[in-house]
């Protein structure tokens, strides 16, 4: 008689773990079909209102309330052209796809740059999206040319590749700059030149070993003598202070550990992408609909902006880190990122369609300290968004 009734409880608890996972399915494919349906009325109003302006591509909104944009230059030039190829991806839609082209080719110059980091940001989000779902030769191209500059910042005293050029540092490597390294991976698979992987594997390396905290929060900036190669000041430029948690710098750093192991499967990355999701999902500053503040540290929290990129950010790398860990953490990083992206597509941070400037989501943060883009949209928040969103899709629903 014990033993029916245990069987009884074993198979009902059973049942209902499948109807709660079944229910938990149904309710992110609407958040997904939501967010993905906005994201394409949007981009394409967006894409439509610029497309006589050959020189220009989105940004944020201008303290007048006015669509803020900029030239091919800036670092946030490929968000937008990335944002067009995920929603090609998705819908089929040739539309889109012409004008993923379109906006790409406003990029093509950025494969000379040498004076910063940014071409990796630049140039695999546009061309790199372009070539993964075209495979067009003039694509690869770029991207390889691409790829030799952002090497041509790499010194190996220090082992990194200098992000900024900017004075007071003598060699400033910041945290972004994990992101950088997917292109040389890409270009590292994609040519006879195995020194792209090196490059990319020893500023993972040192970044690993200089810019982190005990507790595996990290710092923003990290400046190194070039002499010694040792790090000479470690400090901020966007947080609230040098040792404080910047939201967006601690969602780069996830990622970049997270995509390094992916093209490495080096089980350091690998940890170290855990402990980072660890520091983060446990935050005790993290909201109780995980979108972050800009920064865990700001001490006017909770009356502080939130930073909507930061979230998209760290939830595309969950779901994406959740393939690579065990069941129990899998399923607690896809927890967290299912929180974040229902968040993001509720009425408080994703936009009615036609206002916000046609941005997908509201209330990011660029600089705070500097009072720039402070809780407007951001076009890099609107490209992790959709990419987590299609992630999530993609790995767990298993839909196209
Ligand atoms: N890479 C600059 C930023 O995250 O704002």
């Amino acid at each position: 008689m014990k033993i029916r009734l245990v069987i009884f409880y074993v198979v009902l608890f059973a049942i209902s773990g499948c109807i709660y996972a079944g229910n938990g399915e149904k309710e992110m494919k609407l958040v997904i079909e939501k967010g993905l349906g906005r994201a394409i009325v949007q981009a394409k109003r967006m894409a439509c209102s610029l497309l006589e302006r050959k020189e220009r591509l989105p940004r944020s909104i201008g303290k007048q309330g006015q669509l803020s944009t900029s030239d091919a230059r800036a670092w946030t030039s490929g968000f937008f052209p990335g944002l067009l190829w995920y929603l090609y991806e998705v819908s089929g839609d040739d539309s889109l796809r012409i004008y993923a082209d379109d906006y790409t080719r406003r990029l093509e110059k950025q494969q000379y740059t040498t004076d910063n980091h940014d071409v990796g940001f630049m140039l695999y989000c546009s061309y790199g999206n372009g070539w993964r779902l075209t495979k067009d030769e003039s694509y690869k191209k770029v991207l390889l040319q691409g790829a030799k500059s952002l090497s041509t910042r790499f010194r190996p005293t220090v082992g990194c590749i200098r992000s900024w050029n900017r004075k007071p540092w003598q060699y400033a490597v910041i945290i972004d700059n994990m992101m950088n390294l997917e292109l040389l991976m890409w270009a590292s698979k994609n040519s006879d030149n195995s020194q792209f992987a090196s490059i990319a594997r020893s500023h993972a390396d040192v970044t690993m070993k200089n810019h982190f905290r005990e507790d595996y929060s990290c710092y923003h900036v990290v400046s190194y003598d070039t002499i010694s190669g040792r790090p000479e000041q470690k400090c901020t430029y966007q947080g609230y202070a040098d040792d404080s948690d910047w939201s967006r710098g601690q969602a780069w750093a996830l990622y970049g550990y997270t995509m390094m192991y992916r093209e490495t499967k080096k089980q350091e990355y690998l940890e170290q992408a855990v402990r980072i999701a660890h520091f983060l999902m446990g935050h005790p500053q993290m909201p109780e609909d995980k979108i972050p503040y800009w920064d865990f540290d700001d001490p006017d929290i909770p009356n502080t902006p939130r930073d909507a990129s930061a979230a998209a950010i760290m939830a595309s790398a969950l779901v994406e880190l959740s393939q690579y860990v065990n069941e129990l953490f899998s399923n607690r990083c896809l927890l967290f990122a299912k929180e974040q992206l229902k968040a993001l597509t509720s009425p408080a941070y994703l936009a009615e369609p036609g206002t916000n400037c046609n941005f997908v989501l509201k209330h990011s943060v660029s600089n705070k300290p500097k009072g720039t883009e402070v809780d407007k949209p951001l076009t890099y928040a609107d490209y992790y968004y959709v990419e987590a969103l299609l992630r999530y899709k993609q790995i767990v629903l298993k839909e196209k």
